[in-house]
């Protein structure tokens, strides 16, 4: 339900904050990624290594982090850029207040501020603080300003006391989360559909010191990744030693080799669209020596071997419906060379540039696309961003 997802868990200081070691399973068992951010009060009931050990990721509570250096206080910024949706639960009276009146003295404040993806908030506390004037006039204007509120139940609280104010089971904010998320999706033409899309180099290691591989920079793959996911796709990037910073916002991973990407590549091959701009080197050295080869002892010719074709591969096993959009980087007979590999590949599109144009290639902020599908052909200008987004309405208009 949650497949690919990612949520941060707001943990405050509330007894219920042990309830949000349970829900961040559900998220998990439900396919979702969750990192977990707690006020400094909320790790006085549970301790920040039981989340970082469910969660596989470090556990947020301070916006300075005294032992990194450079920009490592920007984490709220980056967190916020990464979520889907940000869910904190148990949510005090206390960090209601701040989040309503646009506080940010913590990590959790900060990314709520941050952040732009839809906010859950479950507030937990005794009956008759959640009875408040104050309380009940904080959440009127979380539910004004856009946030989504999930009413406590009635049960025993904490006090002893029998009232409203327990936080609701892992299910039921599980089944919330997923109702805000699907209300949030983008609507575009690949809305529902998994999108792979591979970007930049790939090396090839003669020792581990020395390696072959191409200018490549993952611009215009990164670009295609995210110009998919503003059609609604759920994306998936692989990609190579890129040159070129990679928005939080997508998921990604990464690959060395034509090897590496081949065996991710797989775990993917039934995607609904494939778009494969990395740059695949061909051939890779024959031997990889275990130790840097020493000048006296190299020898003089380097002996290769062909690496697998990937899209040739996927192309023989493409699915029903499935979409394939290839690359091709030409220096001459830019038409012929791109519609021959469009049918030997069985490519539904290739995406064909020369390095002869100005404004084109490798490690340019533009490009010049030369879009074949079957029986048509259309060219495309301006900045990779741009460009990215034309082709992509361009292959899905009819969809
Ligand atoms: N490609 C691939 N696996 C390879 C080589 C290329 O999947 N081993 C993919 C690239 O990602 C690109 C398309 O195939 O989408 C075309 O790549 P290109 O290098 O232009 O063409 P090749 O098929 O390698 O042919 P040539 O190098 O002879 O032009």
């Amino acid at each position: 339900m949650l497949s690919g997802k990612r949520i941060i868990l707001g943990v405050t200081g509330g007894i219920a904050a042990y309830k949000a070691a349970f829900l961040l399973r559900e998220f998990q068992k439900s396919g979702a990624e969750v990192r977990v951010c707690m006020t400094p009060s909320a790790t006085r009931f549970v301790g920040t290594e039981t989340f970082s050990s469910l969660s596989r990721y470090e556990v947020a509570v301070d916006v300075f982090n005294d032992e990194n250096s450079g920009n490592s206080w920007t984490k709220h910024i980056h967190w916020g850029e990464w979520a889907d949706l940000f869910v904190i639960a148990p949510c005090t009276a206390n960090t209601l207040s701040k989040i309503v009146h646009g506080q940010s003295d913590n990590m959790l404040t900060s990314t709520v501020l941050a952040a732009r993806c839809p906010i859950l908030i479950c507030p937990t506390m005794d009956g008759e603080m959640y009875e408040s004037p104050a309380v009940t006039e904080n959440l009127k204007q979380a539910l004004r300003v856009g946030y989504y509120v999930l009413e406590p139940e009635s049960g025993y609280l904490a006090s002893g006391l029998e009232a409203t104010g327990r936080l609701p089971e892992p299910e039921v904010i599980l089944k919330k989360s997923v109702e805000i998320i699907q209300r949030h999706r983008i609507k575009g033409p690949l809305t529902g559909k998994k999108v792979v899309v591979t970007a930049g180099p790939t090396r090839e290691f003669l020792d581990p010191v020395r390696f072959i591989s191409n200018p490549s920079s993952g611009k215009m793959g990164i670009a295609m990744a995210e110009a998919a996911r503003a059609l609604g796709g759920d994306v998936i990037l692989l990609h190579g030693p890129v040159t070129v910073s990679i928005p939080s916002r997508l998921q990604t991973r990464s690959f060395l080799s034509a090897d590496d990407l081949f065996e991710q590549i797989q775990d993917y091959a039934a995607a609904d669209v494939v778009i494969m701009a990395a740059a695949v080197s061909d051939f890779k050295p024959s031997e990889k020596h275990g130790q840097k080869v020493k000048k006296e002892r190299a020898e003089r010719t380097i002996q290769l071997e062909q690496n697998p074709d990937i899209l040739a591969w996927l192309g023989k096993r493409k699915k029903k419906g499935q979409v394939l959009i290839g690359f091709a980087m030409e220096t001459e007979g830019l038409k012929e060379n791109a519609l021959s590999k469009l049918h030997k590949k069985n490519l539904d599109w290739i995406c064909a540039n020369s390095l002869s144009e100005s404004d084109s290639g490798f490690e340019s902020d533009r490009n010049t696309v030369h879009l074949f599908g079957r029986e048509t052909e259309e060219t495309f200008n301006g900045p990779k961003e741009q460009i990215a987004g034309e082709i992509l309405r361009r292959v899905f208009a009819d969809d």
